[in-house]
C-alpha cells in the first residue's frame, strides 16, 4: 500500500511541492532544512507483525541526510537517505519495522539540521497490509 506524503493524514513540516519532477502523486515533502522538519505517516495494518517499507526519496546535495525513523513512538533505526545525484532522481530506501494491528504512524526525524531529503511516497507491505490472495 502507497502512502503519498501529501496525501491527509499525511504530515510534512515544511511544504509540498512539485518543482522537481519524477514524483509521485501530486506532490514531495520538502521538509524544513533543520532538526525539526519531520515527514509522518498513518499506516493501517490489518495483523501486527513486521512490515517492510520503502520510502521514496530525492537528495540533490552530495551530503547523506540521515533520519531517524521512529514508530509508533519509539526510535527503530536510522536511515542514511544517500545523495542521488539531483532533486530531479528519486530512489527508494527500504527497511522492516515492527508494526501493531491497527493504525501506526510511521515517522522520519531529520538527524542533522540539514535536514529531510525530499520525500516522495511511503510504501508498506506485509504487516497485514499485503491482500490475500482469494482461493
Ligand atoms: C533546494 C531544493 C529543495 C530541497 C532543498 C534542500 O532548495 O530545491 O527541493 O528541499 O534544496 O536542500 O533541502
Ligand atoms: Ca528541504
Amino acid at each position: 500500500v502507497r502512502y503519498e506524503v501529501e496525501a491527509s493524514p499525511g504530515v510534512c513540516s515544511g511544504a509540498i511541492e512539485s518543482n522537481w519532477s519524477g514524483f509521485s502523486g501530486t506532490g514531495f515533502c520538502n521538509g524544513t532544512n533543520s532538526t525539526g522538519g519531520h515527514a509522518q505517516f498513518t499506516v493501517t495494518a490489518a495483523e501486527a507483525g513486521t512490515a517492510t517499507l520503502g520510502v521514496r526519496f530525492a537528495n540533490g546535495t552530495t551530503t547523506a541526510r540521515p533520519a531517524g525513523l521512529v514508530v509508533n513512538g519509539t526510535a527503530v533505526r536510522t536511515l542514511s537517505f544517500e545523495g542521488t545525484g539531483a532533486w530531479s532522481t528519486w530512489a527508494t530506501e527500504t527497511t522492516t519495522v515492527p508494526v501493531n494491528a491497527g493504525s501506526n504512524t510511521i515517522r522520519l526525524n531529520p538527524a542533522t539540521a540539514n535536514g529531510l531529503p525530499n520525500v516522495d511516497f511511503l510504501d508498506v507491505d506485509g504487516g497485514g497490509t499485503t491482500p490475500v490472495p482469494p482461493g
